[in-house]
């Protein structure tokens, strides 16, 4: 089977990782109606996945529909990166993305996701470890030969692993790449990027901030195009990101910066069709009948979908789901009323409800 990232359309217009949104009914739902190129898993902790931590399994959970799907993981372990790709591997994952940008106090202040820009020798070794796990799955290792791995969540992974198809159950190429920023305090891609380089990784992903900007200000795109530059002719590929509002927006930061590839993150909220080629983006486009319904359709669709998946997993909350049905609901004519009602709400059959009584009350209007 082709290596993934060499299957992939260029430049290619993938799904962002977002801790807390791109959950399983959340990529589902893109992939469906917006069908990114590329679609990523919110991260999930390594050290925390080799102790048994089994709730993490369901930041795993995908469907085949979200093909081509990267795992994304961050961490400072090296062993612990290792294992875990066995793990990834077995779950039919079809790349292993590390996270070295998070900005979050709880995880750069104990030197992993962005933390790591200041520890590169750690980098590497981390990157090494992860492509050494590729290995030993290619070998043959399963989730039970995995040092220190708690025995339960090895008979998860080994029982997903056998439902499986056929053509992901087989020793494949799984490529490790990167996520990062510009730089921890200050835009640093001079040094940082040609550290990461030299490890050689399928793929970079640079957001175009600092660390210490975290959200703050405007992506910096001159920085990646001066990483593609940098990267020119070393094999690995550079997606751009920050601040992308669709597709034409993604097709002409592709053309002006040279990467080979763009990543969409929060423009995707509520909204799969920021993906998509010629559909207007309903946030713009006015309250037109049909698209309300289109929209508020795939919420419904969304909701039951997020109950149906995650409501047997342990600590599930409905109201996880409140966040996306309050981005559906922007900008509907009387959207203020029609996300009151829905942030009420407390399970799929309430939410439907509200949605079924905000359309039969604007329609007889
Ligand atoms: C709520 C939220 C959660 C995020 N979680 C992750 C994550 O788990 N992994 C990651 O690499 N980036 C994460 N990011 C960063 C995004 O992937 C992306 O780099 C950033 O939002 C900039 O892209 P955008 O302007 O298109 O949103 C997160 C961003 C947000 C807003």
């Amino acid at each position: 089977m082709p290596h993934l990232w060499n299957t992939l359309p260029r430049p290619l217009i993938g799904l962002s990782p977002m801790d807390g949104m791109t959950d399983h009914p959340y990529r589902h739902i893109q992939k469906r109606y917006g069908n990114p190129d590329l679609i990523f898993t919110e991260f999930v902790r390594v050290e925390r996945l080799i102790a048994g931590e089994m709730k993490l399994l369901r930041e795993l959970l995908y469907d085949e529909s979200q093909r081509p799907i990267v795992a994304q993981v961050y961490g400072t372990a090296p062993d612990a990166f290792r294992g875990v790709a066995v793990l990834l591997c077995r779950l039919g994952f079809d790349g292993i993305d590390i996270n070295m940008g998070c900005p979050s106090n709880s995880v750069a202040e104990n030197g992993a996701g962005a933390g790591l820009i200041r520890t590169p020798a750690l980098a590497a070794e981390i990157i090494a470890a992860a492509r050494a796990g590729v290995y030993d799955w290619q070998k043959g290792a399963t989730a039970w030969d995995v040092p220190g791995l708690a025995p339960a969540l090895a008979d998860r992974v080994e029982q997903s692993h056998a439902r499986l198809p056929a053509q992901y159950r087989q020793p494949r190429d799984v490529p490790v790449s990167v996520k990062t920023r510009i730089g921890y305090d200050h835009p640093q891609v001079d040094e940082w990027i040609p550290h990461l380089l030299d490890c050689a990784p399928a793929a970079i992903s640079l957001h175009g901030r600092t660390l210490a900007q975290a959200y703050s200000g405007s992506a910096d795109w001159s920085a990646i195009g001066r990483t593609v530059e940098l990267a020119r002719g070393s094999g690995t590929l550079i997606l751009g990101n920050g601040d992308v509002a669709d597709r034409a927006d993604a097709l002409a930061r592709a053309d002006a910066y040279g990467v080979d590839g763009v990543l969409i993150g929060r423009a995707s909220y509520g909204n799969p069709f920021v993906f998509c080629a010629h559909t207007a983006n309903p946030t713009a486009s006015g309250p037109f009948v049909a698209e309300r319904y289109r929209r508020l359709s795939i919420a419904r669709e969304h909701l039951l979908l997020f109950e149906k998946s995650l409501s047997t997993w342990p600590g599930y909350a409905f109201q996880r789901m409140h966040k996306h049905l309050s981005c559906y609901a922007r900008q509907m004519p009387g959207a203020r009323g029609l996300r009151r009602a829905l942030l009420q709400t407390v399970d799929a059959a309430g939410a439907i409800q509200a949605l079924d009584a905000y359309l039969a009350y604007r329609d007889h209007k």
